[in-house]
C-alpha cells in the first residue's frame, strides 16, 4: 500500500540508519528523463548500498515526514578536492519520493543545502541537470539557480543525445562579509592537489 503524502516534514542530517529508506527512494525516484538508466537499474538490485566511503551519511541531508519516514534527500560534495575550488559546494544528488512531490520538500532540502554550504565556507552552490528534467530545472530556476553552461549532447540515454545543463546559485548575498573570511575548513587549507 502506498504511503500518504506528508502533512509536515523536517530536514535533518542523515544518519547510517536511514540507509534502507534511501535505497527505497533511489529505487523508484529516477526515470530516464532525470537520471541514468545504468545507475537506476543498479539501484534496485539486491545488495545495493546507498552510503559508501565516498558518500557517507555526513554529506547528506534528509527530509523526514515522521520518525523513520524519510521522503527525500540531498547529497553535497565539493566539486573537486582542489583548495582553489573550495568556495564551491556541489549538489551531487537530490530526490524526493514520488508520493511526496509538489509539497515543497525539494525546496526545503535546497534551502537547507544553502545553509550547509555557507556553514562550510562556500560562496556558490552548483549542480548539473539533464535538459530533459523539466520539473527539476523549473525548481532550480524558481529558487534562484542560474544557467552557467550546457554540455551539448553529453549523454546518450534511451537512444537520444541529452544535454547536461550546468546551474549554480551564488551564496554571497546570504553570507555576511565577516563570515566569508576564515571559513575555509582546515582540511581544505592544506589540500595541495594539482589539476
Ligand atoms: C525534482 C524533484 C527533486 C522535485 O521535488 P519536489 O519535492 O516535488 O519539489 P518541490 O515540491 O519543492 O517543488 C516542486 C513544485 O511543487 C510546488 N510546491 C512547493 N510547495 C508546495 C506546496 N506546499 N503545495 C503545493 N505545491 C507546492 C512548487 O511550487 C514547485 O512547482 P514548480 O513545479 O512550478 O516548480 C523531484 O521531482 C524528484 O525527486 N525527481 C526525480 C529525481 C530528480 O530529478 N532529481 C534532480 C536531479 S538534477
Amino acid at each position: 500500500m502506498s504511503q500518504p503524502p506528508p502533512a509536515a516534514f523536517r530536514v535533518r542530517p542523515a544518519v547510517a540508519a536511514d540507509e534502507a529508506a534511501l535505497i527505497a527512494i533511489d529505487a523508484t525516484a529516477w526515470s530516464s528523463d532525470s537520471g541514468f538508466p545504468s545507475i537506476t537499474r543498479a539501484a534496485s538490485q539486491p545488495g545495493v548500498t546507498f552510503f559508501s566511503a565516498d558518500s557517507p551519511p555526513a554529506i547528506h541531508l534528509v527530509a523526514e515526514a515522521a520518525p523513520d519516514q524519510v521522503i527525500g534527500y540531498i547529497r553535497l560534495k565539493p566539486p573537486t578536492s582542489l583548495a582553489e575550488n573550495a568556495h564551491v559546494m556541489h549538489v551531487a544528488g537530490i530526490a524526493v519520493r514520488a508520493s511526496a512531490r509538489g509539497q515543497g520538500v525539494a525546496t526545503a532540502l535546497l534551502a537547507a543545502a544553502e545553509r550547509y554550504a555557507i556553514e562550510r565556507g562556500a560562496r556558490k552552490l552548483s549542480l548539473r541537470v539533464l535538459s530533459t528534467n523539466t520539473p527539476a530545472i523549473r525548481l532550480y530556476d524558481r529558487v534562484g539557480f542560474v544557467r552557467e553552461g550546457t554540455l551539448a549532447g553529453e549523454f546518450l540515454i534511451d537512444g537520444r543525445y541529452v544535454d547536461d545543463v550546468l546551474m549554480a546559485k551564488r551564496l554571497e548575498s546570504v553570507v555576511p562579509e565577516a563570515r566569508r573570511e576564515n571559513t575555509v575548513p582546515e582540511a581544505r587549507k592544506t589540500d595541495r592537489q594539482t589539476h
